[in-house]
């Protein structure tokens, strides 16, 4: 299985990137430029030059064409040129995004929302991807780059994920639960990523009012993940 991260050299992507590749998932870290992508690899390796990772750079489209599994992290203003770009590549495949429509997207805060014409930037995802029978899955959304980059601490936070496809979900969950601390919570069809991205701009003010990097969540009272 080979996981895909498509916009993979920021924060969110290259956090998530380390993270499954400590555990053994084979990563590609994806970019508009190539060359790029390789130089950050390389500087991961040395930086975690205690893990033996399985990690290498492509463009994002040699990225989606070889990954199995992808994972979306552009910022909102890239996401559609992004999918529309690697679409041809997405046929039948597991799509994670993990793109919040943030305020700053149109110069605004971070700790504000901007409403899409499609519900959620996991719908927009599916909309662009229509008729390829990629499986989107709203992913990652509520997981800081700090807790990714805090390695090797846990991240003791939830990953709520919402999709069309069960099958495909408890396929994302298993990757995502690689990550030692996180627990997957399956929140149901994919317009539940209206509700999910939204808590992503509340994470962030309440990182702000209490001057952390760590804002996180966990839902209680629920049995995990069933992925019999
Ligand atoms: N940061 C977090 O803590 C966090 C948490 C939850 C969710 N998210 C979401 O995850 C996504 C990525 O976050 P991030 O902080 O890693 O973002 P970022 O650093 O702004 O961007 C990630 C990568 O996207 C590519 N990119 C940037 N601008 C682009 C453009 N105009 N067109 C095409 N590609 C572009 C760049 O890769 P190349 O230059 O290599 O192509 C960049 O390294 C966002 O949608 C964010 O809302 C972030």
């Amino acid at each position: 299985m080979i996981v895909s991260i498509i916009g993979g050299t920021g924060p969110q992507g290259l956090g998530i990137a380390k993270r499954l590749a400590i555990e053994g998932v084979e990563v590609i870290v994806g970019s508009r430029k190539e060359e790029k992508a390789l130089d950050i690899v390389a500087n991961t390796k040395e930086e975690l030059a205690d893990y033996d990772l399985n990690m290498t750079g492509m463009a994002n489209e040699d990225a989606a064409k070889a990954g199995n599994v992808l994972i979306i992290t552009v910022p909102l203003v890239a996401q559609k040129p992004t999918i529309e770009g690697i679409k041809e590549f997405c046929k039948d495949k597991i799509v994670m995004d993990a793109t919040v429509p943030l305020e700053t997207a149109i110069g605004g805060k971070p700790s504000r929302f901007i409403d899409l014409m499609e519900g959620s930037a996991a719908e927009r995802t599916a909309s662009i991807l229509e008729g390829t029978g990629a499986k989107v899955i709203c992913a990652f959304c509520n997981i800081s780059n700090s807790h990714l980059a805090n390695i090797p601490e846990d991240i003791e936070c939830d990953c709520l994920i919402a999709g069309d496809d069960n099958e495909s979900k408890v396929i994302a969950a298993e990757i995502i639960d690689k990550i030692p601390g996180i627990k997957t919570v399956d929140c149901g069809i994919l317009e539940k990523a209206r509700i999910i991205e939204k808590i992503t701009p509340l994470l962030i003010g309440l990182n702000i009012k209490y001057k952390s990097h760590y804002g996180g969540l966990r839902i209680t009272g629920i049995p995990a993940l069933d992925k019999e």
